[in-house]
Parts: structure tokens; sequence; C-alpha cells
């Protein structure tokens, strides 16, 4: 009932220098290759499948493979409980749910977790993160110390009250607030006393800091204050009280972390008999019953009929929020120009003009790709981190993605007065263009694609990758689309296989990856290409007999996939290293029955772009998905994210899983005690060696 995924059921100045970096980067890389922008734009639609690109900067020379490790072995049946990395690496608990992030004690696993114990303890369901070296320690200092900002998803109501019986359970506002707690944003203090010692979170840090469903934040940008916002507990519509379902995220050049709110829906509901969906609930997903939290029984903010109104609460998540780890006392700031959509994660790039975009994914079944492009440029590179209340993502143009069949693309402004944006057809302004996204893409055309999770750029080139992580309802009959005057419930046409998602009940998914015009991120057309359709190359699951294979130029591949190396399905989490390596975290059911018998549970692969490659890296404990990947900035230090390990359980909490407190991946502030529930954590990855992760 809980679980977040349709798959299953039904430098010294941190980000500062991380933009220099990149653009040194490149600038070495292309003169070691001998290969200039102009060039590689001209070879775009070839899918950069040249070798010039390959490698630069901190992982060795010319001659050496971007990937240097032997892959680990698929977790099939009977599946070890413990995440697992290729020898000569060591994966170590680095902080998990409950631990104590400053002062205070660690929570007892065995006991219901209490809001006051949260608001001390690292969150539930970890999930996008990264790392913010200390903007002012000597670079070699960041790499042993620095701010590891990561998301609390969602939380598994049972083992927050350490209950078997929460569907039947009185509701209480404890628990609604023990759960709140539970969500948001980790602030932790990572350091690393020696430099082969083991990663530590600094305990007590100033810097720490937990936001949660009920920190109070700003909105700002076009949408903020407008009618559809305000509440009677808010009548101005600008001082919203937290953010939920923190999937991925993002950082910006200026410092400061971006997070997505992405299921926000599920934790809404009613118990009015009455209840009828609006056309804009049922756009969103708002219902009844919600995911099953049961919020709105013990919390009127979470009824979406409380006093028998409407509630424009709702309208008030599904965005993305901006915020300053430095500052502990920094109000985070719902960016709305951005659009409200179920937002999975928001990737910044500043190009060579120093122009900004950012680049989104809405996850749901046929929902669509998105482009924030800035109005303001980034100043110059000598900017500093008092850039970041200079509001570059308050003013600006959202963009949704066209992919035509012949490998071209067009970025469509969801701008108030054009293409049908106006009052007639629902939107009075563009506020309410930002509110209702969804209905605002319906109506400019833009393409339905298979669930689109997480994005990452190569750092030489700035190409943009992005998981489509599966999508049930493709090539499903009778066909129907997203209805352009966004009457269409969430997730329910079934969109006909197109170039960019060529496969009928896409249960394995695929990367998409594109180039925009002139390397300009505020180009409105790209090219974009398949980098890889996942699979398993042994299954006999074959594509339905009314579908014809090779559609669409030979590309469309059966459910054996066309990956050059170790097989994965469900792409979700992904980033690429300052080498280029692109990490690939996967999420589907990760018990390694049926159509995932070959495949095993979730693990992250390593890609090499430029000869196709992937290998496995690391495998997950069962039912657990790996999702969020960082690492220091001399990348020798990789924290990955493991989330919801043993989920799904039915008579007992350590049914499928007794990760992490069993010890398989080193001590835990629980595991003298033994493990009483599985819990979400992270993890971090060294190399015996010392060397670069991946190499
Ligand atoms: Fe929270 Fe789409 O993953
Ligand atoms: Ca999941
Ligand atoms: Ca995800
Ligand atoms: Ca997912």
């Amino acid at each position: 009932m809980f679980s977040n995924d349709e798959s299953n059921n039904p430098s010294n100045n941190p980000s500062m220098q991380d933009v220099i970096d990149t653009c040194n980067h490149q600038r070495r890389t292309l003169l070691k290759g001998s290969i200039g922008v102009a060039t590689w734009a001209a070879f775009g639609g070839m899918g950069l499948s040249t070798g010039a690109l390959a490698k630069g900067g901190q992982g060795g020379s010319a001659a050496e493979p971007l990937i240097g490790f032997t892959p680990v072995s698929a977790n099939i049946l009977p599946m070890t409980d413990m995440v697992s990395v290729p020898v000569g690496y060591s994966a170590r608990v680095f902080v998990a749910w409950g631990d104590a992030i400053s002062n205070g004690a660690n929570w007892d696993p065995a006991t219901a977790m209490t809001e006051a114990q949260q608001l001390q303890s690292y969150g539930a369901h970890t999930d996008g993160m990264h790392f913010f070296p200390f903007p002012t320690e000597p670079a070699r200092t960041g790499n042993m110390h620095g701010l590891l900002v990561s998301n609390s998803e969602y939380n598994d109501p049972g083992l927050v009250h350490h209950t078997t019986s929460y569907v039947s359970d009185a509701m209480t506002a404890e628990r609604v607030d023990a759960q709140l707690a539970a969500h948001g944003v980790n602030v932790v203090e990572a350091f690393r006393p020696a430099r082969n010692g083991d990663w530590m979170v600094k305990r007590p840090s100033r810097l720490a800091r937990r936001i949660t469903g009920k920190t109070p934040m700003l909105m700002s940008g076009p949408a903020a204050g407008h009618a559809m916002l305000q509440t009677p507990a808010d009548p101005s519509g600008m001082r919203v009280l937290g953010t939920l379902n923190n999937c991925a995220h993002g950082h910006t050049p200026w410092g400061t972390y971006l997070t997505c709110e992405e299921n926000w829906n599920g934790y809404f509901g009613t118990a009015d008999a009455a209840f009828v969906q609006t056309p804009h609930e049922k756009r969103y997903g708002v219902s009844k019953g919600g995911f099953g939290y049961r919020w709105h029984e013990a919390d009127p903010r979470f009824d979406v009929r409380a006093g028998g109104q409407t509630s424009n609460e709702t309208n008030r998540f599904g965005w993305v929020v901006e915020i300053d780890p430095f500052d502990p006392k920094s109000t985070p700031v719902k960016r709305t120009a951005l659009g409200r959509i179920k937002h999975e994660g928001a990737w910044v790039v500043v190009d060579d003009h120093n122009s900004i975009a950012v680049y989104m994914g809405d996850d749901e079944r046929n929902e669509y790709v998105y482009k924030f492009v800035s109005a303001r440029p980034f100043g110059n590179h000598g900017d500093d981190r008092s850039n970041h209340y200079r509001n570059h993502l308050d003013d600006g143009t959202l963009y949704v993605a066209r992919f035509n069949a012949d490998g071209s693309g067009e970025w469509l402004p969801l701008v108030w007065g054009q293409n049908g944006l106006t009052l007639e057809n629902g939107f009075a302004d563009q506020g309410e263009v930002l509110i209702k996204t969804r209905q605002a893409a319906d109506r400019l055309g833009a393409t339905m694609m298979d669930r689109p999770e997480w994005g990452a750029v190569h750092p030489m080139t700035r190409e943009v990758y992005m998981t489509m992580t599966n999508n049930s309802r493709r090539g499903n009959t009778p066909v129907s689309s997203n209805q352009a005057d966004g009457t269409t419930g969430a997730a329910s046409a079934n969109p006909a296989v197109d170039a960019a998602n060529p496969r009928p009940d896409n249960d394995y998914g695929h990367i998409v990856r594109w180039r925009e015009a002139g390397n300009r991120v505020t180009a409105t057309t790209f090219e974009w290409d398949l980098f890889v359709q996942a699979g398993d190359k042994a299954t006999a699951k074959t594509l339905g007999a009314t579908y014809t294979p090779g559609e669409f130029g030979g590309q469309t591949v059966g459910y054996e996939g066309n990956i050059n190396g170790d097989d994965f399905g469900a792409p979700d989490g992904l980033w690429f290293d300052a080498d280029g390596r692109l990490w690939i975290q996967t999420d589907q059911a990760g018990d390694a029955q049926g159509d995932w018998a070959n495949i095993g549970g979730n693990g992250m692969m390593c890609a090499d772009v430029t000869t196709g490659e992937t290998r496995r890296f690391l495998t997950a404990p069962p039912h657990a998905e790996v999702t969020g990947v960082v690492t220091t900035p001399d990348g020798k230090s990789m924290f990955v994210g493991i989330q919801h390990p043993g989920e799904d359980w039915t008579t007992s909490f350590t049914q499928n899983s007794t990760w992490p407190d069993n010890g398989a991946n080193g001590p835990t502030t629980a595991s003298a005690s033994g493990p009483a529930k599985p819990r979400s954590a992270v993890v971090v990855i060294t190399k015996d060696d010392g060397g670069v992760i991946g190499s």
C-alpha cells in the first residue's frame, strides 16, 4: 500500500567550483581529444559514438579504460541481504534512518518513532543527494569534509509506528506529526578523520538540519500569492508548511540544493462522502483515499474537502524547493517558475554563454519532460554564493518537450497568452499556467513519456540523459492520449508506441538523451536518440502479437533489450561523475522474481557512454531500491542511497530484509542489539587502493 513506486504495485566554493571545474574540465578534455564544440554539435545526431571524449581529468591517462572494475554478480534467488560491490571496494553504512545527526540519542528501531526523536534524526526512505564540500576550507579538505544533503522521500507507517495494524489503528495527530517529520531533507555534516579512515557523521554539528513536512517555506515566482495557492491558514498564498515526497534533487552553481516534490498527491484524502474529483484534482491524481496514509483523518490540512470546501492545500505541493544548506536558519523557497508536476528532480546546467537551464521530468505514466531557462545569465564565473538570493529561478521560461520521430525535438513554451494558454481555455494568468502545468503541457502537444525519472548532464559535452523507468500502459488498447483540454486523469491514457517510447508494456525502461541545438541551453530545438533500451537478454517474455517491432527505423527491440554488457531494468537514478562515467540506479520490485529472475534485485550500473558498455557495480538487499549517488570532488568516496530494504512485508517487519542492522555492511547504531526492522540507509564506498570509484 505504501510503496511509492508504480512498478511494484499497479574547489573551495563548492558548487561554484563545480561549474569552474566543469568548464575547465570541458576545455581540457576537448583539447585533449582534438575535438571542438562545433565538431561535437555536427555529429550530435550520431549520439556521440566517437571515443574522442572518453577520458579526461582525474581518472588517469587517456590510455586507461573509463571503467576498470570486475562486475558483481546479479543478486538472484536466494538473495544476499547486503550491499555488494566489486572486489577491491568496500561499502559501509554511513547513516541510517533514525541515527542522530547532531545532538541527541540514536533511535532504537525496536520502538515507535516519535516526532521529537525524528526531528533530531536522519529521515526515512533516503533518496537523491548531493555532497557540498566546505566553501571555506582548502579544496583538498573538501574531499574529507562536507555537507551531505539528501532527501527523505516517504515512509512506511508500519515501520514508523512499529505496528503491523496501521491500516486499522486509530489515526492520531501524533502519528501524523511523526510521519511529517520523517519526510523532507537531511543536512548531515560528513567527515573523514584520516585519509583512509571511515567516514563519520560529525556530531554535534552547527549545520546539521532536518527540513520536514512542517518546516515553514516561502513561495516565489509567478504563481506566488495566486488565489489558487491561498488557504484559510495562509490567505497570502505565500507561506507554506513543509515539503513532501522529496524524490530526486539538483544543485545550483550558486551553492544551493534543490529538492523536488513527487508523489505529494498520495498524502491527501477525505472522508467526505460527497467527494467528487475536480478535473484539476483528477489530472494530478488527488483522490479520496490517497495512498492510504490516512493523515486527513487527524490533520485537516490533508483533507481535500476540509469544511466541505475544495482545498487549495494540494496546489502548494508539486514544486521545486531551493535550500541554502550552509545557512541552517534560511527559509526554503518553492520556485513556482519551474512548474507544478510530480517533480522527480531538477538538473541545472550553465552553458558557455552563462545561460542557465534546469531539466526536469514528471514521473508518472504518460507525463512529460520539461526545461526551465532562466532569464538571468549566471553573472560570470567570478560570482560567489551570494548569487543564491538573486532568484535565478524566478524569472524565465518553462518549456515542455516534443520528441519527433525523425530524431528532432522541440521545446514548447508554457507562456500565458500563447499557444492557447488563454482564459477561454482555463488559464487566467501565468500563475495558473504554472499551477496547472500538466494541463498546459497537454494543450501544447508534448510527447507522453514512459515515466521520466532522473536526468544527468555529461560533464564535457552537456548532452542530457534521462531515464524512462517503465510504462505498463504504453501500447495498451484502446489507444488514447492526454486530452488537450486537460481532462485526462493521471496515468489513465493508453499512448501508442512512438519513436521515443518504442516498446509496448515497457517493463524494463530505457534512457533517452538529447543535444541542444548549437549546444546552447536556450535553444528551442534539439536532437535526440535512445542511449539504451534496458532488458533481460535471457528472458522468454515477448512483445505482444499486435505490435510490429522495428516500426521506428529499426530502433525497437524486444524485452531482451540492447544493453552492451550486464543486464538491468527500470532505470531510475542517473548521475555522471566528473570523468564522464554514467551511473545508473534501478528501481523495480527488487525480489528477483518473475520478469526479474535473471536480473535479480536492484543495483547500480556504470556505463561508458562512448562505448555503450554497461557494467554492474553494486547490488542491493532484497526489496530495496538504489537511489541517490554522489562522490567527493576527487571521485574517491562515493555515497549511495539504499531505500526501503524489505519493502512490502506482510507478516513481520523483517520478512524480506534485516539490512542494515544485520551488520552485513559494517556496524550500525543498532546492530549490536540485532535488527528490529530494515532501515533505509546511505552507504559510503571507497576503493581499497584509495583510487577513483569506477576506475
Ligand atoms: Fe521517487 Fe520517480 O521516483
Ligand atoms: Ca521503489
Ligand atoms: Ca526515483
Ligand atoms: Ca522509480
